[in-house]
C-alpha cells in the first residue's frame, strides 16, 4: 500500500502544488476544498500520476467537515502518513478600522481549520510515524501593519506545532512548520477586507514572488528531512534571525518602509 497524504485546501494554489509534488514522490493524495468543480479539475491532473487518489469536498473550519476528511480517508485507504494543514485566508486593514468579525473569520479558517483535522489525524499518524505540516507565513514571524488577524492566526500555528512536537516526540511524529514568503496566486484568490467582505486580490505577475512549485519542493524537503522549521526566502530568513534578537530595529525598518507594506497588501 502506498503512503497516503492529505493536503487541506488543495484544489488550487500552494495546496495544489504540494499535492502534485507529493504525488510525484509516490504518495496517494487526498485532495480537499469546498468547491466540487475545482476539486474535480485538480483530481483529474493528480490521477495521471497517482490513479488511486481521491478528493473530499468539505469545509475544514467546521468540525463535521474536518472529521469527515479524516474518517473518509481512513475508510478508503486504512492509513494516513502525512497531513499538510494548508488552508488559510488573509485579510487587510488596520485594527482601528476592522469589523471584529474579520478576526472570527480568519481564526476559524486558519486556526480551527488546522486544529480540527489535526486532532482526529494524530492517532493515525502515530501508527505510520508520519508527518503533520503547518503552512504558516513570514507574516507569522512578527505583527505587520494591516495584517493583525492574519499575523496572529499564523503565530498561533507555531504554538500548536511546538506543543504537538513535544507531546508526540515519544510517538515519533514529525512536525513541520513552513514560513512561506509572498507567493504567486491564482486568478480570483480572495482576501477579507476591513469591513468583513471578500475582496479579490490583484495579480502578482509583475512582482517578485516565489512560485507555488518552489514552495511545494521546500515542503517536501522539510518532510523528507523531518525538519521542524523551514523559513523561505532570503528576506524571510533575515527577518526570522533579527526579530527575536533586535525587534526594535526590525520595527524601525518596517516604519521606514511602510509604503512598501501598504503596496504589498494590495
Ligand atoms: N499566497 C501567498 O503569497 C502565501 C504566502 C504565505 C503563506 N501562504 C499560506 O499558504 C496557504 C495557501 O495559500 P494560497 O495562496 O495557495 O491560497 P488560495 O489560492 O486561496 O487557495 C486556498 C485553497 O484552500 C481551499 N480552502 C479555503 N478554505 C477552505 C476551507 N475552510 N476548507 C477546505 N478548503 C478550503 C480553497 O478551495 P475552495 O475555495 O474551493 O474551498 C483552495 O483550494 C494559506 O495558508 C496561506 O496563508 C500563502
Amino acid at each position: 500500500m502506498t503512503k497516503v497524504a492529505i493536503i487541506t485546501g488543495s484544489s488550487r494554489g500552494i495546496g495544489k502544488a504540494i499535492a502534485l509534488e507529493l504525488a510525484a514522490e509516490g504518495y496517494t493524495i487526498v485532495l480537499n476544498g469546498r468547491s466540487e468543480e475545482r476539486l474535480a479539475d485538480t483530481l483529474e491532473i493528480i490521477q495521471k500520476t497517482q490513479p488511486n487518489s481521491i478528493s473530499i469536498c468539505c469545509d475544514v473550519s467546521i468540525l463535521e467537515g474536518a472529521n469527515l476528511l479524516i474518517s473518509k480517508t481512513i475508510e478508503t485507504f486504512g492509513r494516513l502518513d502525512i497531513l499538510v494543514n494548508n488552508v488559510g485566508i488573509s485579510m487587510r486593514g488596520h485594527v482601528a478600522e476592522l469589523n471584529p468579525e474579520v478576526f472570527k473569520t480568519v481564526f476559524e479558517s486558519n486556526v480551527l481549520g488546522t486544529v480540527y483535522p489535526t486532532i482526529p489525524a494524530i492517532d493515525h499518524i502515530r501508527k505510520t510515524q508520519g508527518s503533520i505540516v503547518f503552512i504558516s507565513s513570514l507574516a507569522g514571524i512578527r505583527g505587520l501593519p494591516g495584517l493583525s488577524a492574519y499575523c496572529s492566526s499564523k503565530m498561533a500555528l507555531r504554538a500548536i506545532a511546538e506543543s504537538i512536537r513535544i507531546e508526540e516526540k515519544k510517538n515519533n511524529i514529525h512536525v513541520g512548520l513552513i514560513f512561506v514568503g509572498i507567493t504567486d496566486i491564482e486568478h480570483n484568490k480572495e482576501t477579507i477586507a476591513a469591513d468583513g467582505s471578500k475582496r479579490v486580490l490583484a495579480s502578482r505577475k509583475d512582482k517578485k514572488v516565489q512560485s507555488t512549485e518552489s514552495v511545494a519542493k521546500a515542503v517536501y524537503k522539510n518532510i523528507r528531512r523531518r525538519k521542524f522549521i523551514t523559513v523561505l526566502t532570503g528576506i524571510g530568513r533575515l527577518n526570522a534571525f533579527m526579530q527575536p534578537r533586535m525587534p526594535l530595529i526590525v520595527e524601525r525598518l518596517i516604519l521606514k518602509n511602510i509604503h512598501k507594506f501598504e503596496e504589498a497588501s494590495k
